[in-house]
């Protein structure tokens, strides 16, 4: 996993926040292959188990804001989430854009980027969840190459139990007391916060606990600076582009 291996290089890497939703659809084919030509580093993206044990690569539950139709996602047949154009609120060059489901994802990325896959649910991540995530990743060969994430920090106690070497991350927000301790609690290797609340004492912690540290979302230079000075290994980027740019002229 590329982030691990460069925690603490002092190199940032741009993780390319649902792909490039700045740029493109979230969480879609064209966001991802946008996202690397721009110079995403990995990509972050959402899952959620449907009825049908797929899981399906979205963010929201329920699909309205994203694409075409209504309802939720969990109680869609795969056919029905594959009828959606999820290519809306941009340019018509996306039109008809497919909900992608991970193992997609994983068959594009293998050879040529890194992944960072968040767990969401309704608003719980479905039971069962994080079985389903492993076997897709190992079914493609993609163990080294992801990060397991989630808000829902038991989920990824369990993923690491089911997979411990699948590298995890416990997703929070607000100032935490101890964020390394409650990533030693579910098991992560990594820290992930809404970059608004991370203190540069919590990324040293982190660090000397042997974690490494992202954040999300930064698309402006008092942002890249700030995360900069405090010493992010990785951080979510809606225009990877921005970041690169930054990074690449400093
Ligand atoms: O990478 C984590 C970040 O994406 C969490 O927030 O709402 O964009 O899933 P959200
Ligand atoms: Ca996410």
């Amino acid at each position: 996993m590329i982030e691990q291996t460069y925690a603490r290089s002092g190199k940032i890497l741009v993780q390319g926040h649902r792909g490039a939703l700045g740029r493109a659809p979230e969480n879609t084919m064209p966001s991802f292959e946008l996202g690397r030509n721009l110079g995403a580093d990995l990509l972050e993206l959402d899952v959620h188990l449907t009825k049908e044990g797929k899981l399906a690569v979205m963010h929201d539950p329920d699909v309205s804001r994203t694409t075409n139709g209504t309802g939720a996602l969990e109680n869609m047949s795969s056919g029905e989430i594959s009828a959606l154009d999820a290519g809306i609120g941009f340019s018509q060059e996306f039109a008809g854009t497919r909900v992608p489901f991970l193992g997609e994802v994983l068959a594009w990325a293998k050879g040529k980027i890194d992944l960072a896959v968040e767990i969401k649910g309704n608003p719980f991540p479905a039971e069962g969840v994080e079985a389903a995530v492993v076997d897709e990743i190992t079914r493609y060969g993609m163990e080294d190459n992801v990060v397991v994430i989630c808000f829902y920090h038991p989920v990824v106690k369990k993923v690491k139990e089911i997979a411990p070497h699948i590298l995890t991350g416990i997703l929070y927000t607000g100032r935490a007391i101890d964020p390394a301790a409650m990533a030693r609690a579910a098991g992560a290797d990594s820290i992930r916060c809404d970059w608004h609340y991370l203190a540069k004492e919590d990324v040293d912690k982190a660090h000397a606990a042997g974690l490494w540290v992202s954040c999300w979302t930064a698309d402006s230079e008092d942002v890249f600076s700030r995360l900069a000075e405090i010493g992010v290994d990785s951080a979510g980027c809606n225009y990877p582009d921005r970041f690169r740019k930054w990074l690449d002229e400093r």
